[in-house]
């Protein structure tokens, strides 16, 4: 193994134009904006244009992270695309967006880890940098287009979710002990039912396929998923959390991400959180959050960062980065 370290180049994100508030799903269901912001923290979300398909909102979002990189599509070695949405069996979203980006012929492929398959991506690609020969930049994107697997009947998940696409300039650099440092994964696959989306077969290419939730499941099992993930990522670094400058979850509820901090006993003015604007975007969830909060200075040189993610599966994870 070489020695050094991956750190994050650059970062990128990218919500398409047209904003779905509260006030407006309240005259397509029985709802109001009074219960979804008390029950979820959700002000808005942002909904992809009918010809928008989520390898262009990965699109966006990779030229964004590029610019900020300030590399060009020939530095990039490797591309790795977490998603539960792309609008094609195969071929994968990854290597659409490779011809779109204009990638060479690099190594091209998506993974599905629900919304913890950004974190699971971020592993992947940070081991490939770290002792591979072949490689010293990659792309990692989560792009969601999860308003085409929503079923906007059913007000109890339609509150919930949007789409966007976040990316992840990662670099390898012989200097020790920065960027990504370490990361705990996790899955639990025994009961499927909580949180799933059925997969088209080829009898019922009519039959629309929609997420289904447990969310009473669903909260309480993230809470304990992603408490846990941060407990063991910080015990094994030898970290306090008072050592953690910044935590950034998974977006899904804010009620979510208070009882995690109140159950980790981590002050809320270190969470960065900014579900009231996009809603839950799975695999995007994360590096939108992070580009936001690298945007407004949220952390700074030196500062130990803590992401933390849940999803269907289920799946869940924590990633410890140093910002250099
Ligand atoms: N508007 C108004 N009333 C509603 C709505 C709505 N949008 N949705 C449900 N209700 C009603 C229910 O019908 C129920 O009515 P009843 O008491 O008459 O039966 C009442 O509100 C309470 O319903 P609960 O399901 O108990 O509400 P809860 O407080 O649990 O909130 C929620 C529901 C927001 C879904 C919550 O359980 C939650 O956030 N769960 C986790 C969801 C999650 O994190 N999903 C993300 C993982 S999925 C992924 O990331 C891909």
């Amino acid at each position: 193994m070489k020695q050094g370290s991956v750190i994050i180049r650059g970062v990128g994100s990218y919500l398409p134009r047209k904003i779905l508030t509260n006030h407006e799903l309240a005259s397509m269901v029985d709802t109001s904006d009074e219960w979804i912001r008390t029950r979820t923290g959700i002000s808005q979300r942002h909904i992809a244009d009918a010809n928008e398909v989520c390898s262009d909102l990965a699109h966006m979002a990779s030229k964004n992270a590029l610019a900020d990189a300030h590399l060009q599509t020939k530095d990039i070695d490797l591309l790795i695309v977490s998603t539960i949405t792309h609008n094609m069996v195969f071929p994968s979203l990854a290597a659409i967006l490779q011809a779109k980006l204009g990638l060479r012929n690099v190594m091209s492929f998506d993974i599905n880890a629900t919304c913890s398959g950004f974190l699971y991506a971020l592993e992947i690609a940070a081991h490939l940098l770290q002792n591979g020969n072949s490689y010293r930049c990659a792309l990692v994107v989560g792009s969601e287009k999860l308003s085409s697997i929503v079923d906007w009947e059913d007000r109890s998940t339609c509150v919930l979710f949007g789409d966007a696409s976040g990316a992840f300039v990662l670099e390898y650099t012989p200097a020790e002990h920065v960027g990504i440092l370490d990361t705990v994964l996790g899955a639990d696959g025994s009961s499927p039912e909580k949180l799933y989306c059925g997969a088209l077969q080829p009898t019922d290419v009519n039959t629309k396929h929609f997420m289904k939730m447990n969310g009473q499941e669903v909260f309480k099992n993230s809470i304990y998923w992603m408490r846990k993930s941060i407990e063991e990522l910080l015990k094994r670094n030898h970290l306090k959390k008072t050592d953690v400058a910044c935590l950034i979850p998974h977006q899904a509820n804010l009620r979510i991400i208070q009882s995690l901090a109140q159950s980790l006993d981590f002050p809320m003015e270190h969470v960065f959180y900014n579900l009231d604007t996009v809603g839950n975007t799975s695999s995007a969830s994360i590096p939108v959050a992070f580009a936001q909060a690298k945007s407004a200075h949220y952390f700074h040189s030196g500062d130990y960062i803590v992401l933390v993610a849940f999803g269907g599966g289920f799946t869940w994870g924590a990633t410890l980065i140093k910002w250099p």
